[in-house]
């Protein structure tokens, strides 16, 4: 009787066990592939706590969090989405304590010479928005060296945003914009929403329509702030290393069953 009673009990928590991962892993079927984001961008937050939960060092999750970010490279190139910007290092996070900082740019250096092979047989082409030159030589010479290896790549763009902040990216482009009316390349009086496009990081880069940021924090921390004027934004508790192209292909479902209005009302965006 006993032996029966476990059995059931084994077989009920197989069957459980099989359907949660069901849930979990249902959603790529889901997803209508007429109807993708062109790009999406992610806030990869949550790799120190990630780690500090567990007793360990916070490089500890930013180290586990590379594999993350291959996993949802992969599942953005199946999808066939265009662009897919990952906030990897902000303009703030300079100010972190230096053995963070210094043990980031070495997972960085790391990860890219070791990854380039595999995005290459991905087709996907590497570009970086943000103050390169405040980055190590090391770092700079191999992303740029990663970015000449990719640049004839035809499937996924993939944008690092590496010491990048919006209020930098829009300092810049105002001081640009200022030296190009100053040396009479530019008239005051044309300068319009489009020419402050050309003068941003972004140039190129359509906005993105979904923002995903991990780590359950709800605020957007300095990214993107003018090209995420319309985008949808989702919000997810897990942190950073626990996120995967499975989670990513569920963002993009809830993305696809949301009905963005520009402003206008219900209606006259479904009598379209
Ligand atoms: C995100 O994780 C990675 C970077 C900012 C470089 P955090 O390091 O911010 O992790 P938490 O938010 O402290 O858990
Ligand atoms: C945002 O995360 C920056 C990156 C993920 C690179 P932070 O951890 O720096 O953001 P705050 O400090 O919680 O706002
Ligand atoms: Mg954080």
């Amino acid at each position: 009787m006993k032996t029966d009673g476990n059995k059931k009990i084994i077989s009920l928590h197989l069957r459980t066990h099989a359907f949660c991962v069901k849930m979990d892993n249902g959603y790529k079927e889901k997803i209508d592939l007429t109807k993708l984001p062109r790009h999406i961008a992610i806030i990869m937050d949550g790799n120190g706590r990630w780690a500090q939960e567990k007793g360990e060092d916070r490089l500890y999750g930013h180290y586990h969090g590379v594999n993350s970010v291959r996993s949802v490279v992969e599942g953005a190139s199946e999808l066939g989405i265009g662009y897919l910007t990952l906030y990897a290092f902000s303009t703030e996070n300079w100010d972190r304590p230096m053995e963070e900082v210094t043990g980031l740019m070495e997972l960085l250096v790391q990860t890219i010479r070791k990854e380039v092979p595999q995005l290459n047989k991905d087709n996907v082409r590497l570009k970086v928005i943000g103050d390169l030159s405040m980055l190590p030589p090391e770092a700079q010479r191999e992303m740029n060296e990663a970015l000449k290896e990719t640049e004839n790549n035809t499937g996924l763009t993939l944008v690092l945003a590496l010491s990048y902040s919006s209020r930098w990216e829009l300092e810049k482009a105002v001081q640009n914009i200022a030296m190009d009316i100053q040396n009479g390349k530019l008239n005051a009086d044309d300068v319009n929403q489009s020419t402050l496009e050309k003068y941003l990081s972004t140039v190129d880069i359509p906005d993105p329509e979904l923002m995903i940021r991990t780590g359950g924090e709800h605020r957007v921390s300095n990214f993107l702030l003018y090209q995420l004027a319309y985008t949808e934004l989702y919000f997810t508790n897990d942190k950073w290393p626990d996120f995967d192209k499975e989670k990513l292909f569920k963002a993009v479902w809830e993305y696809q069953n949301r009905e963005r209005r520009f402003g206008k009302t219900g209606e006259q965006i479904r009598n379209k």
